[in-house]
């Protein structure tokens, strides 16, 4: 059987762990999609950085654009980051030539997904996204095909690992937030500009995806209203739990009757709820389905290995043939987003 021939552009945190984790489970993947996944050509800025990985017999290809069209890849990995060029026309001439693309890229699907959907469905590749919500957490798929037949009425929770981080060790250990954004960095969690992180971009981006996929609405993170965690001190943090309370940045969606609510803001919850045991890097979402109780996920948000092992799940999927509609329906039959006016709702 013909192996599946994959690019990647980008060998940071992810992009190494990408490399590592299909080099250690190459065989179980072979079993699991009924051909091997071979990494055949790579690309990142510098061709001389120490990666600590083996990249012998794999091809450098000179940029990204030059990977998405070598004639050798059939499915390129997008793991540089950033909304714009390179990537978006990366990713947009692989699809065009009929490839599928696999990326960790939540700036750039938040803002260009719907077109570059529409590539996919043209073009026939698939457009595979999992590691860019809640990384090892199969949050994409249990809204796109797990829940396919039930209604979502809401979907929130903890999308970044980052700020769970620094509100976690601010509380338990009195660190100042800029120490703690320090470790956040130093481990690979947050993203190579932070603010991304701390402002609450990349919360909002996670929750445009997740609400295009839960409403069958398009993605539509401007009309989130957005606050982060960036004035939060230790103190605020020891005055909540005196009153019983954690704080958490939360992005909560909510289908109303006027529309869609989206916001993402830092949250009091009570000390003894669910939300509140969620600490560190670790991330959760809850799914209010309609007709059943709610489903939360748990699981790391942040990380090479735990965002590698959705991106590896997802070229499984592209070496098993599966070809899924990116936002669950065809993108012309989302409908537009209504912008509801906000409520605030205690505990999220
Ligand atoms: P890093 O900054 O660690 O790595 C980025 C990689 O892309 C580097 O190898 C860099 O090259 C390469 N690169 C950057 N710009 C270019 C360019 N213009 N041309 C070619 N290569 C380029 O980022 P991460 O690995 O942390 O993140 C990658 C993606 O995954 C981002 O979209 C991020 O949002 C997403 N993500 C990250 C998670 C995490 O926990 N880190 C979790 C979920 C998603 P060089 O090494 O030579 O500088
Ligand atoms: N910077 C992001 C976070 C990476 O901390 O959640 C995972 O998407």
């Amino acid at each position: 059987v013909a192996p599946l021939r994959v690019g990647i552009a980008g060998l940071g945190t992810v992009g190494v762990e990408v490399v590592r984790l299909i080099e250690r489970q190459g065989r179980v993947l072979t079993e699991r999609t009924g051909r091997p996944v071979k990494v055949v050509a790579v690309t990142a800025r510098s061709k001389a950085k120490k990666r600590g990985i083996d990249l012998s017999g794999i091809t450098w290809a000179k940029d990204a654009l030059a990977l998405a069209s070598d004639p050798e890849v059939d499915c390129l990995v997008e793991l540089m980051g950033g909304a714009g060029d390179p990537a978006l026309s990366a990713i947009d001439t692989a699809l065009k030539a009929g490839k599928s693309v696999v990326t960790a890229n939540k700036a750039l699907i938040a803002k260009h997904g719907l077109k570059l959907a529409k590539a996919a469905e043209k073009h026939g590749g698939a457009l595979n996204f999992e590691a860019a919500v809640c990384a090892a957490i199969p949050v994409i798929k249990t809204l796109r095909e797990g829940l396919a037949g039930t209604g979502i009425s809401r979907v929130y929770g903890i999308l970044n690992g980052t700020c769970n981080y620094i509100l976690t060790r601010m509380e338990q250990e009195g660190l100042s937030f800029d120490e703690c954004l320090k470790d956040a960095q130093r481990l690979g969690y947050a993203e190579a500009d932070p603010s991304f992180d701390i402002h609450g971009h990349d919360t909002a981006q996670k929750l445009a995806i997740l609400a295009s996929l839960a409403f069958g609405t398009q993605v539509a993170e401007k009309s989130i209203y957005v606050e982060g965690i960036s004035s939060i001190a230790p103190e605020d943090l020891k005055a909540a739990a005196e009153l019983g309370y954690r704080v958490k940045l939360l992005g909560v969606a909510v289908r109303t009757a006027k529309g869609i609510e989206q916001r993402v803001h830092p949250t009091m919850v009570p000390k003894s709820s669910s939300i509140a045991q969620v600490m560190g890097v670790t991330n959760a979402v809850t799914i209010d389905g309609e007709g059943i109780p709610p489903i939360t996920l748990v699981g790391p948000g942040a990380g090479g290995a735990a965002t590698a092992s959705a991106v590896v799940a997802d070229i499984a999927d592209v070496a098993r043939g599966i070809r899924a509609a990116p936002f669950g329906r065809p993108v012309d039959k989302l409908r537009a987003t209504e912008k509801a006016p906000m409520e605030r709702h205690e505990g999220g």
